[in-house]
């Protein structure tokens, strides 16, 4: 059962949706004004009282933004690591894990430019090997041929939850089931799936779960988290270890923390990181249950309705698509058309080829205008928005 959300209550809560037509959702969310009022207080708090007192004063704030995680996503709060964005979410465990030369990676043809690039690098480095397991008719990853793909030196599976340049939701509870049969730790990058879908790290059955907290979560900029199962920590040392991840016991030795702060360092944005927490509060508090099934229908209607606009190609995969959508208009260039929307106050995003290379390779597509909605957009706002476009 999900719960009635209240629209007008919600656009109150959002002062930016008084100033823009917001479409770059995927790009960043707006804030709720609870979100900034937590980092204006946090930052004038410390302002008066200097930054080490105040992380004493505000402990408990900072210490929300792992509780308010954690339920966000069903897991502990000490399986969550608060860090800058996902790329060092992600790349503390792939870059921490002990691959060896010869073992292989398995991975999608939605995957996201930094993972890949990072495949890339320890294919350089160690010479581990890349397989791609190939998608469906629909789209997805076809999921018996990623099982049939995994061999005895598959030592990871890498999924791209939402790729960034489109409507597609990888199956990513399936792949997990696929994983754990075999065995095999498993990073899923959730970078624009968390806050827009309702995620249970227990039924996607992950080992590892990154995110962002500026996009879908409406957190600041800045922020991410990682998810590390308690069972599967000890399976890798994170890339990078400092004094607060871990302590100096001697002159040959340290100790990493028992804790997923162990994928953590010492010094960050500590007003960004309860904002954070606040962000991940109001996003529970609404349900994500409906905030999904608002923005899957929003989405929904804003595709109909572009593809219904003469010259306009819609280019979603997937048999299940969420809130983003990316598509092209006939003799109209994307750059051009996102610069036209932004001085009518609309913002959207462009998908360049580079940032999915494999699909845009496949796909053979071109840059791409993306407009990606959240549950607080109004159907006015879509309507709006296909008068803009049909206007081009
Ligand atoms: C699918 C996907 N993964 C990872 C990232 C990287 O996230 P961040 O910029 O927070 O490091 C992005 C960013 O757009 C993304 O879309």
């Amino acid at each position: 059962m999900t719960q009635a959300l209240d629209l007008a209550a919600i656009r109150a809560q959002t002062p930016g949706v008084k100033e823009k037509l917001h479409f770059n959702n995927a790009g960043a969310g707006l804030m709720p004004q609870v979100v900034l009022d937590a980092q204006l207080s946090y930052l004038q708090t410390e302002a008066l009282n200097g930054g080490y007192e105040t992380a004493v004063l505000m402990a408990s704030e900072i210490e929300n933004s792992y509780t308010a995680i954690a339920r966000l996503i069903n897991a502990m709060p000490d399986e969550i690591a608060v860090v800058e964005n996902a790329t060092v979410a992600w790349a503390q465990v792939f870059y921490g894990f002990p691959f060896k030369a010869g073992d292989r990676v398995l991975t999608t043809e939605s995957e996201y430019a930094s993972n890949f690039i990072a495949f890339l690098q320890l294919k350089k480095r160690l010479g581990i090997e890349i397989d791609v397991a190939p998608s469906d008719e629909t789209g997805q990853v076809y999921c018996g041929q990623l099982e049939a793909m995994i061999g005895p030196k598959t030592a990871m599976i890498c999924l791209n939850h939402i790729p960034t340049n489109g409507g597609l939701v990888q199956p990513a509870e399936k792949v997990g089931e696929i994983a754990q049969a075999h065995n095999i730790p498993y990073l899923l990058d959730a970078c624009q799936s968390v806050g827009q879908l309702h995620l249970d790290v227990d039924e996607l059955k992950c080992d590892f779960l990154s995110a962002t907290g500026r996009k879908y979560l409406r957190g600041p900029r800045g922020t991410g988290f990682l998810y590390a199962r308690k069972g599967s920590m000890d399976l890798l040392e994170p890339a990078v270890l400092d004094l607060h991840s871990a302590k100096w016991t001697s002159s040959t030795a340290y100790k990493m923390r028992d804790d997923a702060r162990r994928f953590e360092n010492w010094e960050n944005n500590l007003a960004a990181k309860v904002g954070l927490g606040v962000a991940a509060d109001y996003a529970f508090g609404l349900g994500t249950g409906a905030t999904e099934e608002r923005l899957v229908n929003l989405a929904n209607d804003l595709r109909k309705k572009l593809s219904s606009i003469r010259g306009s190609e819609v280019f979603d995969l997937g048999e299940r698509k969420g809130g983003i959508t990316t598509f092209s208009l006939a003799g109209h260039d994307p750059f051009t058309m996102m610069a036209k929307l932004r001085e009518q106050s609309i913002n959207t995003s462009v998908s360049d080829r580079e940032s999915t290379l494999l699909d845009a390779t496949r796909r053979n597509l071109e840059p791409m205008l993306r407009a990606s909605v959240h549950y607080y957009n109004s159907e006015e706002e879509v309507d709006r928005f296909v008068e803009a476009i049909e206007a081009l």
